[in-house]
This record gives C-alpha cells, structure tokens and sequence, in this order.
C-alpha cells in the first residue's frame, strides 16, 4: 500500500491505495467521483480524461502514485447542475452529446485545447479531440460545442 496525497477539485485528499492502483480508480473508486469515465482498457477512448497541474491526461494511463501532490480536476470541479462551465453549457446548447458516456472527457480535453487555443478552427478542433472518441454524434455537433465554448470561455 501507498499513502497518496494530492489536491482533487481543489480539495486535499489522502488515501493508502494498492501500489498498482490507476488514476482513474483512485477517482472513481476510492474518492467516489464516478464523472470521469472508463470506455476501454487500451488507453485509446479518452473517455477518463481529468486535468493533472492544468494538463489533459488520460487517467486510465497515470499510476495514483505517480500523481502525489499534484493538482487533479475532474468534470465535478469545473462546474455545477445549475452554474455549468462555459464548455459544458456549449455542449448542452449544441447537442453536443448523446449518450453523454464520452461527454466528461470531451470536456475536459475541450477546455485545454481553447486554454492553448482560444480561437480553434474545425480542423484545429478535430486534431485537438482525437484523443476522444464518440460513438454516437458523428462529432459534428462536438466540434460546433467547442467552437461555441471557446467563444464563451473569451467572454
Ligand atoms: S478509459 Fe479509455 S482512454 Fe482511459
Ligand atoms: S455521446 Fe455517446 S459516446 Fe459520445
């Protein structure tokens, strides 16, 4: 077992986890924040997406271990139910989503790619997510939530 200590959703958590423990299992398992999804088990979805120190990372890649004293954001840190985030509400406006399984790592991807890229175009977008796949949009409706988020992070 290892002690973990990190920032999550801007909260000092601590736990002892199994050596082997994933990322995203100290997420979903041992801290209970089932929003961040796990779609596959070959590092390729994106479905587990958080923020490590302001970075997308794919969780189901990163040992908890590996993230002692970081700063870890999940979809619940950016916003809530009735205060969305700039890019959650685009997402919402655009039909963005479907099923919503691949949404909170949409997201989070989404809102690194404008912090580094306030104005991206189609293309920028679509090379930006492809990390991230959808199985029900098509991603056109993705790509429009994006641009519509990026426009309202600017505001
Ligand atoms: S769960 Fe699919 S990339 Fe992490
Ligand atoms: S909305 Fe269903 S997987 Fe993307």
């Amino acid at each position: 077992m290892t002690n973990v200590n990190l920032t999550l959703n801007g909260k000092a958590v601590s736990a002892d986890v199994p050596d082997n423990t994933l990322l995203v299992s100290f997420i979903r398992e041992t801290m209970a924040l089932t929003g961040t999804h796990v779609g596959c088990d070959t590092s390729q979805c994106g479905a587990c997406v958080v923020h490590v120190n302001g970075e997308s990372v794919k969780s189901c890649t990163m040992l908890a271990v590996a993230a002692e004293g970081a700063e870890i954001t999940t979809i619940e840190g950016i916003g809530r139910a009735e205060s969305l985030h700039p890019m959650q509400q685009a997402f919402h406006e655009n039909h963005g989503l479907q099923c919503g399984f691949c949404t909170p790592g949409m997201v989070m991807s989404a809102i690194e790619l404008v912090e580094k890229n306030p104005n991206p175009s189609e293309q920028d977008v679509r090379e930006g997510l492809e990390g991230n796949i959808c199985r029900c949009t098509g991603y056109h409706n993705i790509v429009k939530s994006v641009q519509a988020g990026a426009q309202k992070m600017g505001e």
